[in-house]
């Protein structure tokens, strides 16, 4: 079964009487475990796509079914509760809630999927798994950019997703770090089978995931690391 299946998506923004069309027709299947690297010009509908495909943003038209799931047919309350527990995201800007520390920005997102976890412990074996073992306690203003990228990705793992969505997910990091990310993500979707689809300007990273996607023209194209500019 795939994880993702995405058949004529279609999603347009309506500014000043004016229609942007994004999103136009676009088809995507990705399978349980796979990595996916989104690649585009910036403004192409990268993160417009994350957004639709995480339920955050419904389409214009289209379908849009996530596991066995047909996602246009729940209600929002059904969407949220959905979203939570299946869907993990690292946002472009992080988006981490700024009164709460580390752990407790992990420890929320557990708790708002009403799943039977320990939240608690899950959240700081994850926090050490992103190397941030004694910033726990830090709130996100505490935190450097790049600490904040990793409390941002430990977040969307916190309740085992099987769809993690990221928008440059390494994009304000030093090589090492982006590497030490890049590892929890391909190890993650090796041993849970968990897939990733990531937006990305990396090629390096880009290189390592099962197939690299171009946005362009509203729709998804296939393309290699190689012609990544
Ligand atoms: N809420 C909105 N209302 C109107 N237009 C929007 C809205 N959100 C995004 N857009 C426009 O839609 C286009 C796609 O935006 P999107 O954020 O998806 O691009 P992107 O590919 O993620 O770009 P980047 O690489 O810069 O992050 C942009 O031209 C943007 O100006
Ligand atoms: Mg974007």
């Amino acid at each position: 079964m795939n994880s993702v299946s995405i058949r004529n998506l279609h999603k347009s923004y309506h500014l000043g009487g004016r229609e942007l069309q994004i999103l136009k027709g676009l088809d995507l299947d990705i399978a349980a475990g796979e990595t996916i690297a989104v690649t585009g010009p910036s403004g192409v509908g990268k993160s417009t796509l994350l957004h639709v495909i995480g339920t955050l943003d419904r389409p214009d038209q289209g379908t849009l079914a996530i596991g066995d799931v047909d996602v246009s047919a729940l209600s929002d309350n059904e969407l949220a509760e959905f979203r939570a527990a299946k869907i993990g995201f690292v946002f472009q800007f992080h988006h981490l809630l700024p009164e709460f520390t580390a752990i407790e920005n992990l420890m929320l997102a557990g708790m708002i999927s009403n799943t039977k976890n320990d939240h608690s412990a899950r959240a700081s074996v994850l926090l050490k798994k992103v190397g941030l073992a004694d910033r726990m306690d830090h709130k996100p203003g505490e935190l450097s950019g790049g600490e904040q990228q990793r409390v941002a990705l430990a977040r969307a793992l916190q309740n085992q997703p099987p769809l993690i969505l990221a928008d440059e997910p390494t994009g304000n990091l030093d090589r090492n770090t982006a590497m030490e990310l890049q590892e929890l993500i391909f190890d993650l979707a090796a041993e849970r089978k968990a897939s990733f689809l990531i937006v990305t300007h990396d090629r390096q990273f880009a290189q390592r995931c099962d197939r690299v996607l171009m946005l362009k023209d509203g729709q998804l194209v296939e393309t290699s690391a190689e012609n990544m500019k």
